[in-house]
């Protein structure tokens, strides 16, 4: 799994079994070298990009993945036949689920199974967004599903946040009858990640420190909350074409001091997920968040987010065998488990696609 914040490959080694919850056994993570960083950023932002460049991006990508996934086996003392397959999410350089100016739905994954499988001489499972798109879907979040199969046995009301390059949220009803509801609830690392690197240089703000130095700007924020997006219904999903530095910087009035805007766009983050929850139809006293992501170890995000959901218990996925950061990869291990039994992958009361359908292609070793 990559997604949307560049930051690096993570390869989780999972086990799935019929009447259990998946179990993640092992963990790599391998960073994201500076210059495949830059090329992809760019990739995801050029107006105009040429073949030969998305040849070498995503080259460069399918060999990362490649190495991550056989240190991770030789980590393991697994050979590749061990393993039923390796399921890879791809890239996403673009996601325009709604159309782009009036034309066709589409989600863009950089990805090339056909050379991972070449390189590690494992079955690949890949391209799991678009099959929910065919179906009339915004092929993501992906991730409630697995939510669902990891902590969908628990008592009580539940929320699965991730705080990725973007934030999704997932809630999965007391009631098994009612049916899971999942959508982005609006950008989280991206902008934070964009704002830090201009102005303090570096891939993060760590721990959100930059953020908690400066103070939130209310005339900002309520600009930023402006944006559509918060007020469309769900399902809905987004990404780097709708929230990105350029964005920003339009909404910006010119004397605002960056560690303000920088504490502005923590702030956002956590309005807008409370804001997400708040609409959710049921009674959030007590409610269980678990929370995931990346953005699960600034500490700066999660002093907001506390203060903007009193009500809620937050709970680490640790507890469930599963730290933070290996949910999003555990979710595409399951995905391709799901494929490769022919079983559905999206959820249509999250997507919005018409119907279950199995997700995704299977390339042989
Ligand atoms: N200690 C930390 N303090 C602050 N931010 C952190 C810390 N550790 C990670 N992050 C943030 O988390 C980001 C990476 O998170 P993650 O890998 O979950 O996002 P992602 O790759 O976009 O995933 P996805 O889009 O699939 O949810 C980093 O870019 C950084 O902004
Ligand atoms: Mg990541």
């Amino acid at each position: 799994m990559s997604g949307t914040s560049l930051d690096g490959i993570d390869a989780a080694l999972v086990a799935i079994g019929r009447d259990t919850p998946p179990q993640l056994l092992g963990t790599l993570a391998a960073e994201m070298p500076d210059t495949l960083h830059q090329q992809l950023l760019h990739l995801c932002h050029a107006q105009e990009v040429s073949f030969a460049e998305l040849a070498a991006a995503e080259d460069a990508f399918c060999r990362l993945q490649a190495e991550a996934v056989k240190a991770l086996l030789t980590a393991q003392q697994l050979s590749p036949e061990q393993i039923q397959a390796v399921g890879s999410h791809g890239q996403t350089v673009e996601h325009a689920p709604d159309g782009h100016n009036g034309g066709p739905a589409y989600t863009l994954q950089l990805d090339n199974p056909s050379l991972l499988a070449e390189l590690t001489g494992c079955t690949v499972v890949a391209d799991f967004r678009r099959r929910d798109l065919a179906a009339g879907g915004q092929a993501a979040p992906l991730a409630p599903a697995f939510h669902q199969a990891l902590f969908g046995r628990q008592e009580g009301e539940q929320l699965i946040l991730n705080l990725g390059g973007f934030a999704n949220l997932t809630w999965l009803p007391s009631n098994s009858k009612t049916p899971v509801t999942g959508f982005d609830t609006g950008p989280a690392n991206v902008l934070l990640d964009a704002w830090f690197s201009k102005h303090q240089g570096g891939r993060f703000d760590q721990n959100g420190a930059w953020a908690a130095s400066g103070n939130v700007d209310p005339e900002l924020l309520e600009r930023l909350l402006d944006a559509p997006f918060f007020q469309q219904p769900p399902p809905r999903s987004t990404g780097r074409e709708l929230f990105h530095l350029p964005w920003l910087e339009r909404h910006l009035a010119g004397h605002e001091a960056p560690d303000d805007v920088q504490a502005t766009l923590a702030e956002l983050t956590a309005v807008s997920v409370a804001q997400g929850i708040q609409q959710l139809p049921f009674s959030h006293q007590g409610v269980t968040l678990i929370t995931c992501g990346g953005g699960a170890h600034n500490a700066d995000l999660m002093a907001r987010l506390a203060a903007h959901l009193p009500f809620a218990t937050f709970a680490s996925p640790s507890s469930y065998g599963w730290p933070e950061d290996w949910i999003e990869a555990g979710a595409f291990a399951w995905l391709a488990h799901q494929r490769l039994h022919q079983l559905p992958g999206n959820l249509p009361s999250v997507t919005g696609a018409r119907g279950p359908r199995v997700l995704g292609g299977v390339y042989a070793p």
